[in-house]
């Protein structure tokens, strides 16, 4: 028996329908700031994250999903949405339009060589939102705005967002001084990889998985302490901003991300009871990223949001969810002559926009009434009988059992008005 790859899940049809409803949410909020959809490639050249991402991070050095296509072209699975649609931008000359460029990606598959456990896939998929060349801190407010909007929307409640700041080229390098003097002084205690990537990308230390790493992070020295003016200043009213909205959050100086394209704002959004601290979502600025991949100086803030995540919160937190659609008529086929009418009128009953389904089975009539009730459809339409004799079926109200002969000409009407002609 061939079993799903390890840390893959199927969407089954239990399930695919909350998952539309997480879309049709999350597109609406989207449009509603001005956002338009964009799709990518699921896999792109290795070098784009290799220099996006980051080739000390995580990701790139452990966790992707890398061959060679037949061409020996090295080809990589997306395990992350933006440098996919900062590549697109510059590619497609988007940046030339008037900014700023608003883009979101929804369902969008995300691959990662991860220990699987709960809630962390090695397929997952993102709802994602990037904002290119708006560099005011509006811009991220918007989006952590737009956050909340959807979680609240969603049923989600007691969301912790966490804030912080990384600085820019002209703070960073007073502090990676700091840090990797510190870093150094406890270079024995550090994982192998930590002290191979430390000289680097200092940085990348404070963001290890592994546990002996994290408690030297815990006393590293913060770069929020050593912010330039401008950065100050950026957060300041990034802040100010939140609070104007209503927003709460809190400052989480530990916050560095697991991406090397951040400057300046980066936050988390985490549930506040969640004890393994797994986020909803992250995200941030990344001024230089555009740049660095080929294009122009021109900003972006965006974040990724896990749709898995969300719904296991929803699941765990019991939060109500809308029910499964199901058909509204079930056609009802009283002997097996009467099935090509069933059939016509099933097919009738769509045209008009009524979801309506027939027996396929050859199944007797008390069988059929049996998994017209199973799918619990509001009407059962049988047709057959002394009522097709006058171009009429027999229509019954699942809910109040009442019965009633109806002309089939009139049978459309009548469920769309609700049970009255
Ligand atoms: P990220 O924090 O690596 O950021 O991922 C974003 C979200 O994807 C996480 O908060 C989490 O909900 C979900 N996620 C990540 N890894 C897994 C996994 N293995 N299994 C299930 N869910 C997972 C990014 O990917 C950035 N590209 C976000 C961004 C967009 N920053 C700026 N723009």
């Amino acid at each position: 028996m061939i079993q799903a790859p390890k840390g893959t899940k199927d969407i089954l049809p239990e399930d695919s329908y909350l998952w539309q409803w997480l879309e049709e949410i999350m597109r609406s909020e989207a449009l509603l700031a001005g956002y338009s959809e964009i799709r990518t490639p699921v896999f792109e050249h290795t070098e784009l994250f290799q220099r996006g991402v980051g080739d000390t991070t995580d990701i790139v050095q452990k966790e992707m999903y890398t061959f060679l296509d037949k061409g020996k072209r090295s080809i990589t699975l997306k395990p992350e949405g933006t440098a996919g649609v900062v590549r697109a931008l510059i590619e497609n000359r988007l940046y030339a339009n008037a900014q700023p460029t608003k883009v979101y990606y929804l369902n969008c598959p995300i691959f990662r060589y991860e220990n699987p456990q709960s809630g962390r896939l090695r397929e997952h998929h993102q709802f994602g939102m990037e904002c290119f060349g708006a560099p005011h801190p509006t811009a991220e407010a918007e989006l952590i705005v737009l956050l909340i909007n959807i979680l609240n929307k969603l049923g989600l409640s007691e969301l912790s967002v966490n804030i912080n700041s990384i600085g820019c080229k002209n703070c960073r390098p007073k502090y990676y001084e700091k840090l990797l003097e510190y870093l150094k002084a406890h270079s024995n205690e550090l994982c192998p990889l930590c002290n191979e990537r430390m000289e680097r990308n200092p940085l990348r230390v404070l963001d290890c998985k592994e546990e002996k790493c994290g408690r030297i992070a815990k006393n590293a020295p913060l770069i929020i302490d050593y912010l330039c003016d401008e950065c100050s200043e950026h957060f300041a009213f990034f802040k100010q901003l939140l609070e104007s909205s209503d927003v709460p959050f809190k400052v989480d100086p530990f916050i560095v991300r697991g991406l090397d394209y951040y400057t300046k704002t980066v936050f988390e959004i985490i549930m506040q009871t969640d004890r393994e601290g797994l986020a909803l979502c992250g995200g941030g600025r990344y001024d230089y990223l555009v740049e660095e991949l080929g294009g122009p100086d021109m900003c972006g803030v965006g974040f990724g949001l896990g749709m898995e995540r969300i719904l296991m919160e929803l699941k765990n937190k019991n939060v109500p969810l809308p029910e499964a659609p199901k058909p509204t008529v079930y056609v009802i086929n009283i002997s097996k002559e009467d099935l090509p009418s069933a059939f016509k009128i099933t097919r009738e009953l769509r045209n008009n926009g009524i979801s309506a389904d027939c027996d396929h089975l050859s199944r007797s009539m008390r069988a059929q009434f049996k998994f017209a009730n199973k799918l619990s459809v509001s009407y059962v339409l049988m047709v057959g009988g002394d009522e097709a004799k006058r171009g009429a079926a027999r229509l019954r109200d699942m809910a109040t059992g009442e019965e009633k002969e109806i002309l089939i000409s009139d049978i459309s009407e009548y469920i769309l008005n609700g049970g009255e002609k």
